[in-house]
């Protein structure tokens, strides 16, 4: 059975008082779902949300990350950085890293070999924007956006890797990929996978959907059969919101 997944993307939003105010409303959540719940705060706040959640069945994890070990590279944080911290999960490649700071999937193939060879698991975002699927080309950049920072890993190394199609056009916008959409998307990212590394690895790997999911269209969303959950970036920093979503599943 593949991991269901429901993770909260908080970007560059909550202060600390932020932070810990929402952690402790997160806290007072009834969990009902199957899925497993996570949250990414930024990169300030991480060590005192894992502290806060460490008793909790709510893993911590991070936005970003380096690929490099140490070194001069100013502003930047590390795997090790993250391990040392307890944290061993990261998302790689989101859409807006790759708008705003130039993240190709070159760099991207690095990181994710830095976050493996630590041991991390990795969530790896990808998605098209607006005029690629309306020029019919959503399914080339998907694959090349795949291919190029995956596929030289090794079958094994799928087992710490989760993907996240977020279709840039849906991000923010309150424009949801309709579930069919995200459903022929991720019909085709697994077919892709199997492609590369046969039928075991595509159906073990889970694929979450991201892009203005809210309380009132997850459950629809979640309910395809190739959805295993998803990474919510607005709805996330609403504790109800997120509970609604994260019990959806
Ligand atoms: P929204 O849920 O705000 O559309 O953001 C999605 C996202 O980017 C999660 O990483």
């Amino acid at each position: 059975m593949r991991k269901k997944i429901v993770a909260g993307n908080w970007k560059m939003n909550n202060d600390l008082a932020h932070t810990e105010s929402l952690i402790s409303d997160l806290k007072k959540q009834k969990n009902t779902s199957v899925a497993e719940v996570m949250i990414a705060p930024t990169f300030t706040n991480l060590w005192m949300a894992f502290e806060s959640l460490r008793q909790s069945d709510i893993e911590v994890i991070a936005q970003n990350m380096h690929f490099a070990e140490s070194g001069a590279y100013t502003g930047e944080i590390s795997a090790k950085m993250l391990k040392s911290i307890g944290v061993t999960t990261v998302i790689l490649g989101h859409s807006e890293r790759r708008a705003y700071f130039n993240e190709t999937n070159e760099l991207l193939a690095k990181k994710v070999d830095a976050a493996l060879d630590n041991d991390m698991s990795v969530i790896y975002c990808f998605g098209e924007e607006l005029s690629d699927r309306k020029s019919g080309k959503e399914e080339d950049v998907v694959k090349s956006q795949i291919s190029e920072a995956l596929f030289h890993l090794p079958k094994e190394a799928f087992k710490s890797i989760v993907l996240a199609y977020e279709p840039v056009w849906a991000i923010g916008t309150g424009e949801t990929a309709s579930p069919e959409q995200a459903q022929d998307m991720h019909a085709f990212i697994r077919k892709t996978l199997a492609e590369k590394y046969g039928e075991d690895v595509a159906d073990s790997v889970s694929i979450l959907y991201g892009g203005s999911v809210k309380p009132d269209n997850a459950k629809e969303i979640f309910s395809k059969p190739d959805v295993d959950g998803g990474l919510i970036g607005g709805a996330s920093l609403k504790a109800d919101d997120f509970f609604a979503i994260v019990n959806a599943f």
